[in-house]
């Protein structure tokens, strides 16, 4: 399926309506936006708040109205025929409630299994998009706020991406500055022929940058050689680009493991990689007048700000702000992006802000901040705490390997279902391959969801315990509830394509309207996730779905009853919505327990 498909969702759709009636009703005023959202008193299932608005706008002006609600009222007369409204009231204060037909709710949905999940893709007026995520430190250790970074960027790419937005992901990894020349030069000495460097001698590179470090910070005359290696890797010299290369590599590797099992994908456009243009990046914002000398280094000034943006070091160095210059600079113009994505923590903040401001001032951005685009935005989240409510650490207070975490979410899952299974005697009817990529899906399953699912603001505590749990607002809970509709679809024994061809769902019971009205809203809950980068509206989303589902199943039989078909189809169309909930959240689902 293509953009073609999309028709928008439930909102934009009433929105488009009633916006040919406001133009109706308005002929003066063509250009009001139509005020569309779910509601939140029970007189409807959306509503329309336009009348208070116009009503100030017009009051005194025109003789045709005497109140918002004869707005209200007008609004209404003037609705072109729609499929989708079953019928409308004008509260007092000229508020529209509408509720959608039942008749549309079921067509809606039987389309959409017809047709397919893509159809239900919101609209969103960008075509490409930068998200720059991840992005771990060449050398350093990545640690759980990168976690955060992938997990949160992933989700964000993939939901646009779902929307027909064309996302460019990029790992901006720190590959450049200073901390080289320590570490080529600390190479050098513990692989003195230079012939096999590299992986040998370095082994674990956490551990390899401490001990740099270590003697970085105690020998006088290693810290000199290491500065002089800064500028000979700076200066283009072989055999520092080549060692340079190396340890980037063997970082690349280690990441690699953490991707692959997160089933993360991402291109690597590294700090080094916007060094060459760095330059004519400070001297266009020289030449518009931004950059002025402040006690021997050059800066911008961004008002509200305390302290400026230092462009470049008093020693005439780049850092991590010219960089950022530099790549916001050629997203915009060369990779022709209109929405730029940065995924990091919350203490970044200020360090965005500021090359944001810089940009708008330069007219790289367009002077107003709002919802409109291009725009840049700054995706920041908050810390990852263990249970003693601390930065989450080992119990050596080592940095956690994620490597590690990972594999122990996806061991504790494996023994969890093992017991399970044994407990019901089916262990016997899987393969040892089956639980091993069951325990993979779940358990990174699990930490992903347990990040998404708060306000990325927010502090939140990792504890296994938890996020394994399989009642609650887990991954387990949810994936297993996906699996358990899927088992009740597949004890049917009916052919679902024959099924779907024929359609004939129907809402008469209040439960399963409500699975459909729920069901239909998938659209524009992605939309809001998407727009407001906040992936917790979609798990909300989601977790409501199955809550949802599971009061309709409660209270209404399936199989077995005169209404099957069309309940099957209400099962399959959840297990359908569940399961892109996944996709965007990147969580594979489960088809068995
Ligand atoms: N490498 C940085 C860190 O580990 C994150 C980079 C984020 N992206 C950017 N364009 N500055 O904190």
């Amino acid at each position: 399926s293509t953009s073609g498909d999309a028709v928008g969702s439930v909102k934009q759709q009433l929105s488009k309506i009633f916006k040919a009636s406001l133009q109706a009703t308005f002929p003066n005023e063509q250009d009001v936006e139509p005020l569309v959202s779910v509601s939140t008193a029970k007189f409807g299932d959306y509503q329309c708040n336009n009348a208070m608005g116009m009503w100030s706008k017009i009051k005194g002006k025109s003789t045709e109205f005497s109140n918002p609600n004869s707005i209200g009222q007008a609004l209404v007369r003037n609705l072109p025929a729609s499929e989708i409204i079953e019928s409308t009231s004008v509260a007092k204060a000229g508020f529209i409630n509408i509720i959608l037909s039942n008749a549309w709710i079921a067509k809606h949905i039987e389309r959409m299994l017809l047709n397919g999940i893509e159809t239900w893709a919101p609209i969103i007026p960008v075509k490409r998009a930068v998200v720059d995520f991840s992005s771990p430190n060449i050398a350093k250790e990545m640690h759980v706020g990168h976690l955060r970074s992938t997990i949160i960027g992933d989700t964000l790419a993939r939901m646009l991406e779902f929307s027909n937005v064309e996302v460019l992901r990029r790992n901006h990894v720190g590959d450049w500055g200073t901390q080289f020349g320590m570490l080529i030069e600390y190479l050098f000495e513990m692989s003195p022929n230079g012939e096999d460097a590299g992986q040998q001698a370095i082994g674990d590179l956490q551990d390899f940058y401490k001990a740099s470090k270590k003697k970085f910070d105690e020998d006088a005359s290693f810290k000199e050689k290491a500065q002089k290696a800064v500028v000979r890797l700076q200066g283009g010299e072989l055999k520092y680009r080549n060692a340079w290369k190396e340890i980037c590599e063997i970082s690349r590797r280690e990441f690699a493991q953490v991707y692959q099992r997160l089933g993360v994908h991402l291109e690597e456009k590294g700090e080094s990689f916007y060094n060459p243009y760095i330059p004519d990046t400070i001297r266009e914002l020289d030449d518009k007048g931004l950059v002025v000398e402040s006690e021997g280094a050059r800066v911008i000034f961004i008002e509200g700000q305390q302290i400026p943006l230092i462009v470049v070091k008093s020693d005439g160095g780049y850092n991590y702000a010219s960089t950022d210059l530099t790549a916001i600079r050629y997203r915009l113009r060369e990779e022709k992006a209109e929405w730029i994505i940065y995924v990091t923590d919350v203490g970044q903040q200020n360090h965005f802000d500021m090359v944001f401001s810089a940009a708008r001032r330069a007219s790289w951005l367009p002077e107003s901040v709002g919802s409109s685009f291009p725009k840049a935005s700054h995706v920041g989240f908050g810390l990852v705490l263990g249970a003693d409510g601390k930065r989450f650490r080992t119990r050596s207070s080592e940095v956690v390997r994620l490597v590690d975490l990972l594999d122990e979410a996806k061991n504790r899952c494996r023994k969890e279902l093992e017991q399970r299974l044994e407990n019901h005697g089916k262990l016997g009817e899987w393969t040892g391959q089956e639980l091993e990529k069951t325990a993979e899906a779940v358990g990174y399953g699990a930490v992903k969801y347990a990040d998404l699912k708060n306000n990325r603001l927010t502090n939140y505590t990792f504890s296994f315990d938890q996020m394994l749990n399989d009642k609650g607002n887990t991954a387990v809970y949810l994936l297993y509830a996906h699996a358990r509709i899927c088992s009740i679809i597949r004890k049917s024994n009916r052919d679902l394509e024959e099924l779907k061809k024929g359609g004939g769902i129907s809402l008469s019971h209040a439960d399963e309207r409500i699975l459909g009205l729920h069901l239909v809203r998938f659209a524009e809950v992605v939309e809001e996730a998407c727009l407001n980068l906040l992936p917790n509206v979609l798990c909300e989303y989601l977790y409501n779905l199955s809550e949802t589902f599971t009061r309709f199943y409660t209270s209404c039989q399936v199989i077995g009853s005169a209404e099957e078909s069309s309940r099957l189809l209400l099962c399959e169309a959840t297990a359908v919505v569940m399961r892109q909930c996944f996709e965007l959240l990147g969580i594979e689902p489960v088809y068995k327990i």
